[in-house]
């Protein structure tokens, strides 16, 4: 069985005040639950890591960043390195979230250094993948998520590959208020799983967790986590809220 795993993806947002307002209302609630029955985790902007950190204390809820640089020191201005996440306590941290590639401009290739880089460095990578609205709608979708799922893993072995979590989340889903159907999230999920069967081993891919993300909010939790390939849910706008967080994770359990 794999363990629910709901994350908080807080993007460019919260201030020094309300990052600290927002991991203790999580904290609070999030203890029990998250300690038994999912993963809870939060990817805060990386200059209120060490406050988010602070504020979560023992609580069971994990903190990873929203992005991180391939290198491991030197000359590479605006940069940070998987060792200093990892020194300020990080557990985990997104590549190639859809606004890296489409906003930024990443490609599957320097995200694929990330994901190795991330992996070396002791930290759990979730890599995000997703096609676009016109990706979609010209069947596009499996050759999408194909292409970025063997370029983002390429020359991982086996071992290195089952530190990641996948996360699918269609690009014309992510805060558009227009959440994927359950059934249209669990037939990109399937593929995405056989997709790693192939690459991989059928253990690898049975014991990797596929999140969805794309507005999915409490009242379609528990709904989209009911799919059986759909292990947890990558939240934007409705982490932002601890109450709505909270209820998402309940939906999810
Ligand atoms: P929304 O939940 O705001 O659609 O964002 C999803 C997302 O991009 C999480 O990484």
């Amino acid at each position: 069985m794999r363990k629910p795993f709901v994350a908080g993806n807080w993007k460019m947002n919260t201030d020094s005040s309300s990052c600290v307002e927002l991991s203790e209302g999580i904290a609070s609630g999030a203890t029990e639950t998250a300690s038994a029955k999912a993963t809870v985790a939060v990817f805060p902007p990386f200059v209120y890591l060490p406050s988010v950190i602070k504020a979560l204390g023992t609580s069971n809820v994990s903190v990873g960043a929203q992005d991180v640089y391939f290198e491991a020191n030197g000359a590479f201005t605006g940069e940070i390195s998987t060792s200093m996440l990892k020194d300020i306590g990080c557990t985990y941290c997104l590549c190639g979230h859809s606004e890296r590639r489409h906003v930024i401009g990443e490609t599957d290739e320097l995200i694929n250094k990330k994901v190795a880089a991330t992996i070396a460095g002791g930290l759990l990578p979730v890599l995000c993948v997703g096609e676009l609205l016109s990706e979609r709608e010209a069947s596009k979708t499996n050759d999408v998520v194909t292409r970025q799922l063997e370029k983002g893993l390429a020359g991982l072995s086996e071992e290195k590959a089952s530190a990641v979590t996948i996360a699918y989340e269609p690009v014309w889903a992510i805060g558009t208020g227009l959440t994927a159907k359950p059934e249209q999230a669990q037939e990109v999920h399937d593929f995405i799983r056989k997709l790693l069967a192939n690459m991989y081993s059928d253990e690898l891919a049975e014991a990797i967790r596929i999140q969805y993300g794309g507005s999915a909010k409490p009242d379609n939790a528990a709904e989209l986590m009911a799919q059986p390939d759909i292990d947890g849910l990558l939240v934007g706008g409705a982490s932002l809220k601890a109450d709505s967080f909270l209820a998402i994770i309940q939906g999810a359990i």
